[in-house]
């Protein structure tokens, strides 16, 4: 007995050890000494940090507080923090340390570029027209407004903290003390970073969303929000893997589309893609839509600037094509294309060439914003046309009409245009014979775009077929309705 009870414990004494060999070599079985002594503080310091990094991945595989916060003397929010040398932001370049590909292919994106705003319209709304210059010398407002989302240069005292002009702050684009770009934490919030939350729709609806760009209430009133919450519970979405066609293939989230891996209809593995940009095949945020790669080329974004909106558009396709067949997606693009080209063409260009008018014969001041028509160019082109424009792009009729090219219409043709007659009559007797020059071809501009077709019915002249096929269809829909 006593033989056979040594046996055993032999045996289960070698399998123990065999199993914490084995266990070494892959993962690190113990987290670091200098980790261990930041939890000897930090679990009753910072409670919720602890707790929260101990549901992480990271804390599974031993990455610890030190592995992140680590920082070199020479950078410049490094400081001595109870014997070690530390910073509080972790960059990119920190993450890098483990996630090169992921850091690589997010710096070549727009996200990497979204802080340079600075000298934007909407820059000098926020600095200038709403803000001031009391808060550290700069606006309040453009703090804890638009460099929320896009971004702070981050800026540290001599003792390592860091200055409330850019922390707290997650802005994707933000200026780091290492010289480094970005935030991960933008996306990946701290400390369970984890992947299941960056695919839901609310991570991006941070930021995407709101007037000038509403793609979170976009998505939401799509088919594809409505199947996300209809199946949300069925989509594996704390998976390991999450494969769109091998793991779950009831709703898109905008990481779906946008980022997350596919199988494709062929079986090709598409990888996850961290560059927002690979998928789409026009930019719609300037006044007029232009495509990618024309953005990118002048951002500075060299690799994409090479990948053409073609290209883009077929990753996407094969999306698409793994829940619809490649006649639908076809034809989605056609109907995509169509409001694009309309917006274009009736009124986002007309209107930036009539704005150039006015600037180029001193019909307005060069200020921006101290003249009416400046406020309802900026809300046509800036809001409204790009709510139609995001609409349409992913599926929201009421965007694309409603709230869309309904708004463009309504404020081109009861605003801008009567906006625009009335600088035409203050000027067209000018004593300054420039601008009366200019008052002139702002008339012709205003004669020639209502002589064009589409534009036409608001002098009244509809061609007589349009007239005659109107008047039936009226006709006919008053029968139905009694009015
Ligand atoms: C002796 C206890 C102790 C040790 C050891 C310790 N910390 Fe701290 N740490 C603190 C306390 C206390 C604070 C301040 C908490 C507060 O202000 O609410 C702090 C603050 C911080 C901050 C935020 C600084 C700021 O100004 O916002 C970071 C980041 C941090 N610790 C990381 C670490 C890391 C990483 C380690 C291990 C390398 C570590 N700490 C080790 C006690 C400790
Ligand atoms: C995977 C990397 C990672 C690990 C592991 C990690 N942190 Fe952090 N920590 C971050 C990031 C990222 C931020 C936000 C800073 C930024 O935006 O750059 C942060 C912020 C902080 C802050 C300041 C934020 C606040 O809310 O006051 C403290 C304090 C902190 N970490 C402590 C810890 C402690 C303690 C641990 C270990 C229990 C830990 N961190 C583990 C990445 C990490
Ligand atoms: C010291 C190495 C190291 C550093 C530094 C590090 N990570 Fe990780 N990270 C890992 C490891 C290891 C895993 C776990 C991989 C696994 O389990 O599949 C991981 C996993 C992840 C995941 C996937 C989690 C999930 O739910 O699947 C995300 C997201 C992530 N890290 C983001 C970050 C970010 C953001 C930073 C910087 C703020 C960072 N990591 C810094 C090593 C690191
Ligand atoms: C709620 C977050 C949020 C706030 C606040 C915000 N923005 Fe943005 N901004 C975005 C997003 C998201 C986009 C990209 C929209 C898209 O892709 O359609 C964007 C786009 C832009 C662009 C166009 C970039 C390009 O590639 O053409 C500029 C310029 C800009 N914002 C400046 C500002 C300024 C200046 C402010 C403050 C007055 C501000 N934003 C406030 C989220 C925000
Ligand atoms: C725009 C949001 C966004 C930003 C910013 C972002 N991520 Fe992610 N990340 C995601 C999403 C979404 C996933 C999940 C992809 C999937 O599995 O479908 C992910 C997954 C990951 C993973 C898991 C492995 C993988 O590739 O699936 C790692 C590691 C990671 N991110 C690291 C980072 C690092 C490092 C940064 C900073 C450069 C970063 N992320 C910035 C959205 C983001
Ligand atoms: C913290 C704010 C923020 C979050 C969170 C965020 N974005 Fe963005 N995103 C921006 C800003 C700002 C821009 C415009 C940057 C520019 O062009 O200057 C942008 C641009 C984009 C673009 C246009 C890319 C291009 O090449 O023109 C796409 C697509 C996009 N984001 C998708 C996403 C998705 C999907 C998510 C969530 C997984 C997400 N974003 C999360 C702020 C954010
Ligand atoms: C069913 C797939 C799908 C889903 C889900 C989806 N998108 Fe999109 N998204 C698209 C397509 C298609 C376009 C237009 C691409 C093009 O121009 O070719 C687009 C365009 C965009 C753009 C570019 C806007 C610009 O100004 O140029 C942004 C930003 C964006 N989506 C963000 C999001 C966000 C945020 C979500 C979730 C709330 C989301 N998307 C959900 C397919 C999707
Ligand atoms: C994960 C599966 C999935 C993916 C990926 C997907 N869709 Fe869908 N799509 C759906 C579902 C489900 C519906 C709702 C079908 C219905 O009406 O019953 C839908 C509906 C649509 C509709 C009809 C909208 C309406 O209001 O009737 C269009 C158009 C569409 N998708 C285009 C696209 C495009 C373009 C892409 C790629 C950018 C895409 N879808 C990606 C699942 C998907």
């Amino acid at each position: 007995m006593m033989y056979l009870r040594l046996f055993f414990v032999f045996v289960i004494l070698t399998v123990l050890s065999a199993y914490t060999l084995f266990a070494q070599t892959t993962i690190p079985n113990k987290m670091s000494e200098e980790t261990s002594a930041c939890i000897s503080c930090h679990a009753d310091q910072t409670h919720g940090i602890y707790q929260e990094w101990g549901t992480s991945k990271h804390y599974r595989a031993n990455v610890g507080c030190f592995e992140c916060h680590q920082a070199t003397r020479d950078e410049a929010d490094a400081f001595e923090h109870n014997d070690f040398t530390i910073s509080i932001i972790v960059s990119p370049k920190d993450c890098a340390r483990c996630h090169a590909r992921e850091v690589a292919e997010f710096d070549e994106s727009h996200h990497a570029k979204a802080g340079l705003i600075l000298g934007s319209l909407d820059n000098f709304l926020a600095d200038i027209v709403e803000g001031d210059n009391n808060f550290y010398g700069g606006s309040a407002l453009t703090v804890s407004g638009c460099k929320q989302c896009h971004g702070a240069v981050v800026e540290v005292n001599e003792d390592g903290s860091l200055k409330p002009t850019g922390w707290p702050n997650t802005g994707i684009g933000r200026f780091n003390p290492d010289g480094s770009i970005g935030s991960c934490t933008a996306c990946h919030q701290r400390h369970a970073f984890s992947a299941e939350q960056a695919r839901r729709p609310e991570n991006c609806g941070k930021c995407h969303l709101g007037p000038d760009h509403p793609q979170k209430e976009v998505y939401e009133e799509s088919k594809h929000g409505i199947a996300y919450r209809a199946h949300e519970d069925d989509l594996n979405m704390d998976g390991a893997k999450w494969v769109l066609g091998e793991d779950y293939t009831a709703a898109p989230t905008c990481a779906t589309c946008h980022m997350s891996a596919v199988r494709t209809n062929d079986g090709e593995l598409v990888p996850v893609t961290h560059d927002v940009g690979l998928r789409i095949s026009w930019n719609n945020r300037p006044p007029a839509s232009i495509r990618p790669e024309v953005s990118d080329a002048k951002l500075g974004l060299e690799k994409m600037a090479k990948v053409n909106w073609q290209t883009r558009r077929d990753n996407m396709k094969q999306v698409c094509n793994v829940c619809h067949t490649s006649n639908y997606v076809d034809n989605f693009y056609e109907q995509y294309d169509g409001v694009i080209n309309l917006y274009n063409s009736k009124f986002a260009k007309p209107g930036i060439q009539v704005m150039k008018l006015l600037y180029e014969n001193n019909l307005i001041s060069s200020m921006k914003f101290d003249d009416d028509v400046e406020w309802t160019w900026w809300e046509i082109w800036h809001h409204e046309g790009r709510r139609a424009r995001h609409g349409v792009s992913m599926n929201a009729p009421d965007y694309t009409h409603w709230h869309g090219l309904y708004d463009v219409a309504k404020h081109w043709y009861t605003k801008f245009i009567p906006e625009l007659k009335e600088i035409v009559e203050l000027n067209l007797h000018s004593a300054d014979s420039g601008k009366q020059a200019g008052a002139k071809k702002v008339q012709q501009w205003i004669d020639e775009l209502l002589k064009r077709p589409e534009h036409s019915w608001y002098t009244g002249n509809l061609s007589p077929e349009e007239k005659a096929k109107r008047k039936k269809a009226q006709e006919e829909f008053k029968k139905r309705y009694g009015k």
